[in-house]
């Protein structure tokens, strides 16, 4: 990634895209996102109650050779019942009948240090999850398949040669884990052999996460939720956060989400300087 540009190396995050009205909407916040030179959106079943990937899947139908897509295995939803013409437009008229009280995120709290979790994936989750995402991305390969709030040590062995195998036949390009950063502090070189990307939180709310770059510089760095506690009162803060957290490790990727094309607009005109 070292001759890419800021923008290049900025990804758009799809976890709010069920909040659209419609799907139509969704759909054209993705152009928007797309037709501003954004060109890596990240994914998971688990966002919208799988809505995330299907719309994701939709806005594909006319770019897949240009976009670069990652999604992600180890946590998912059970199916909504609705098709999504029906779903948003309800869902939203819900929100506007109770909309949530306003209020301030509360800060994130460090993670303890020893986050550990019994959970086993096996390789039939695997498939099973990889067949669904395939299916709902409308694509026959992922770009980045990325192992969801987990890290490899869950992963059965079949579950891993499963992995690989993608790789190896081209139908996942690059693995990854993407768990909260706390999980990462026990890691060590042999625990992510065979991985290609690491994703975490990143920026001025996460300051524990700060030092991964250095602990495992052969991986390629995706960071997340890197707006927490960002003022909104000042249009340009954003932006600067953005540009900070690119700055930050010049080979890393930057996520970043929004559901207000203004907003898009306003990060990318504030990154431009
Ligand atoms: N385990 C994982 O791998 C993991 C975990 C969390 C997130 N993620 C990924 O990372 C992506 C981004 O994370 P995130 O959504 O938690 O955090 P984020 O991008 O740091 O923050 C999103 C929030 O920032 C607001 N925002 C963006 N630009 C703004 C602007 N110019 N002015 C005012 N508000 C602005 C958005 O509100 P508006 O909608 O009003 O613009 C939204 O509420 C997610 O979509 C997901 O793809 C991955």
């Amino acid at each position: 990634m070292s001759d890419m540009t800021a923008l290049d190396r900025l990804g758009f995050g799809c976890v709010g895209l069920s909040l659209a009205s419609t799907p139509r909407q969704a759909l054209s916040l993705l152009a928007a996102v797309h037709d501003h030179g954004i060109s890596y959106f990240d994914t998971a079943p688990l966002y919208g109650r799988g809505y995330s990937e299907r719309l994701l899947g939709r806005f594909l139908r006319s770019r897949r050779d240009k976009v670069t897509v990652a999604t992600k295995f180890g946590l998912s939803a059970t199916p909504p019942p609705l098709p999504m013409e029906l779903a948003l437009p309800l869902a939203a008229l819900r929100r506007r009948l109770r909309p949530r009280p306003a209020g301030v995120a509360s800060p994130p709290q460090e993670p303890p240090a020893d986050i550990v979790s019994s959970r086993r994936i096996g390789r039939a989750e695997v498939e099973t999850a990889f067949d669904a995402s395939r299916r709902a991305l409308g694509t026959d390969y992922i770009d980045v398949y990325l192992l969801h709030e987990e890290v490899p040590a869950a992963l059965e062995p079949a579950a891993v040669d499963f992995l690989q195998g993608l790789k190896a036949s081209g139908a996942v390009r690059k693995l990854g884990i993407a768990a909260n950063g706390g999980r990462y502090r026990s890691l060590g070189p042999a625990d992510v052999a065979g991985w290609d990307v690491l994703q975490y939180e990143f920026g001025p709310a996460w300051p524990w996460t700060a030092n991964l770059p250095a602990r495992f510089p052969a991986m390629q760095h995706v960071f997340h939720s890197v707006l927490r506690g960002v003022s909104t009162t000042d249009p340009a803060a954003p932006g600067r956060t953005l540009a900070s957290c690119l700055a930050a490790c010049p080979t890393a990727r930057v996520l970043f989400s929004s559901t207000k094309v203004a907003h898009i607009e306003a990060n990318l005109r504030a990154l431009r300087g």
